[in-house]
């Protein structure tokens, strides 16, 4: 249960949301603008607390907090991409792997992934120099860079075109197929079909299945 308080105004945004992604699978979180999927995610990372219940992450996660994961455990993909706008892009993608000091190791991942998603050739621009699909693929990137445990990503195909979002769900559903648990929450109903499950969320209300 999550509400949010503004002025005299609450609003539900979750309501009764019990669900479980296993690691190695790939669930797609559809439904319409403002039924939930984005406080989900935020509090799957850590971003929020719940009013009422809990998250809670199993294997060599568990026992522990969303807001106490790194990068190689846990990695999002925010609806507003969080790209740091002092850091051209590949040091946008390669942000996950200074944090933890693998960053030479990374180079090569780094590297792949930006040529994968068409953006090898910006890697020296700034965020602000490159397109909204362009940042989101760096985005993505960013996010798989070290192949987390969990990977949530909220609407990561929103600003693309058919092609460029056909190359990031293959990135997303290797990821899934390479082990990690995978929450996409999304509008495309190409990654609904390449999902393993789709949850529809309507009202702060989960349900199994694709909307009617
Ligand atoms: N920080 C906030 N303060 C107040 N209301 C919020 C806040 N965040 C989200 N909401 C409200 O919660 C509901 C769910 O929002 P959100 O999770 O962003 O939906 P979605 O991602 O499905 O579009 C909406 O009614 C939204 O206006
Ligand atoms: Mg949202």
């Amino acid at each position: 249960m999550k509400r949010f308080t503004r002025g005299a105004e609450t609003v539900t945004a979750l309501d009764g949301v019990d669900l479980r992604v296993r690691a190695g699978e790939f669930v797609a979180l559809v439904g319409p603008s403002g039924s939930g999927k984005s406080t989900l995610l935020a509090l799957l990372c850590g971003w929020e607390t719940a009013d009422a219940g809990s998250v809670t992450y199993g294997g060599a996660l568990a026992g522990r907090r969303a807001d106490t994961f790194g990068w190689p455990e846990l990695a999002l993909v925010p609806q507003a991409l969080g790209l740091l706008a002092d850091l051209d892009l590949a040091d946008n993608v390669l942000l996950p792997a200074r944090l933890t000091g693998a960053l030479a190791a990374s180079r090569p991942r780094a590297g792949e992934l930006m040529e994968a998603f068409g953006i090898d050739h910006l890697a020296a621009r700034a965020p602000h120099q490159a397109s909204l699909g362009e940042q989101q693929r760096v985005a993505v990137a960013r996010a798989l860079l070290l192949g987390p445990a969990v990977l949530l990503a909220d609407e990561p195909t929103a600003h693309q075109d058919r092609g460029h979002a056909d190359l990031l769900l293959d990135e997303v559903v290797g990821q899934a197929r390479a082990g990690s648990a995978v929450l996409v929450a999304t509008h495309d109903e190409v990654a609904w079909g390449r999902a393993d499950r789709v949850l529809s969320m309507r009202d702060g209300r989960l349900t199994e299945g694709a909307p009617r």
